[in-house]
């Protein structure tokens, strides 16, 4: 039923133990909180990105819930401590590593730093198969799919979309790209998802689903929607460096200023997720390291 092939050979070569279930950390999480796990430790419910990249010398909070630690803009040192505490010889907490910003991105994915032939901000949007007129939030900082267990078990699908495609553009394909650090990268059991393009018509997306995304809004849509093969977000990528994914170069015709990709975890059978961030520039996941992540779209 699988058809990716070179990505699920990696993904069966390199996997780990599966990670513990994301689904429920998923649903602790109340929308638009979701669930985020920051490379200095920091776990929890938040609704915007809480990971502080190391370059900022600043622990992870969530600003929902939590005061910004004392230091931060916004939330000065408190005057009574004396600035001479921060002096280094009084502060034995390591000195924060100093990452420069992840370059590989540019090499592997053959984009350029001015998006000139590469998209990579698309909103977000999940539907559920088992509630048709489930209405999800509009993000842009977080990919998730989800499938239940059991052969007729629901779907949280994706659909990404892209707009402001330049009209000189006509053929695109789709690809992934991680960073070697600092996203949230997780994947329970299942990974692999089908990728499918809409077809809009003359239309906007919005249009086209009558204003509200769900389900039952883009039902004929998908019904008719063209696939773009499988691609495997499975647990291979862990313990990787910065890794860009294609499928094989499947370019197709993209011509028109929005361009919605459907992705469905594709597990017959079996229960799967995969939550990934997504981030367009430096600084939008609130991270000194990742310059971009996650989906693209490329102009080719
Ligand atoms: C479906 O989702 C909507 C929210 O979008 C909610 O109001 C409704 O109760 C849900 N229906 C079921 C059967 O869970
Ligand atoms: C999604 O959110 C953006 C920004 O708030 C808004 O402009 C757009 O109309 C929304 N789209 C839908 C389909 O809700
Ligand atoms: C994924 O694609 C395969 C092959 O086209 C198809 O058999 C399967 O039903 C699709 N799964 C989903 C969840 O769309």
């Amino acid at each position: 039923m699988r058809s990716s092939t070179t990505f699920l050979a990696a993904a069966s070569l390199l996997s780990l133990a599966a990670a513990s279930p994301l689904e429920r950390r998923y649903y602790d999480c109340t929308a638009p909180q979701v669930w985020h796990t920051c490379w200095d430790g920091w776990q929890g419910c938040c609704s915007v990105t809480p990971c502080k990249g190391p370059a900022e010398g600043v622990k992870s909070y969530c600003p929902d819930t939590e005061q910004p630690p004392s230091g931060t803009p916004g939330n000065p040192t408190p005057p009574s401590t004396p600035p001479t505490a921060c002096s280094p010889e009084s502060t034995p907490s390591p000195t924060p590593t100093s990452l420069e910003p992840d370059v590989e991105w540019v090499g592997q994915t053959g984009c350029k730093e001015d998006n000139s032939n590469c998209h990579w901000a698309p909103r977000f949007f999940i539907i559920k198969t088992d509630n048709e007129t489930y209405t999800t939030y509009n993000q842009t900082f977080q990919f998730h799919v989800r499938k239940d267990a059991g052969p007729e078990g629901g779907r949280h699908d994706s659909i990404a979309l892209f707009t402001d495609i330049p009209d000189t553009v006509t053929k695109c394909r789709i690809a992934w790209y991680k960073p070697a650090q600092g996203i949230f990268y997780g994947t329970y059991s299942d990974g692999a998802m089908n990728m499918s393009t809409l077809d809009l018509g003359d239309r906007s997306f919005e249009e086209a689903v009558g204003g509200e995304v769900s389900y039952a809004s883009t039902k004929e849509l998908i019904a008719g929607e063209s696939s773009h093969g499988v691609l495997d977000l499975g647990n291979w990528g862990r313990t990787l460096g910065g890794k860009a994914l294609d499928n094989g170069h499947d370019a197709f015709d993209c011509a028109g200023s929005e361009l919605a990709v459907h992705f469905a975890l594709n597990a017959p059978g079996a229960e799967g997720s995969v939550t990934v961030d997504q981030v367009s520039k430096l600084g939008t996941n609130n991270n000194g390291f990742v310059q971009r992540a996650g989906w693209y779209l490329q102009y080719v």
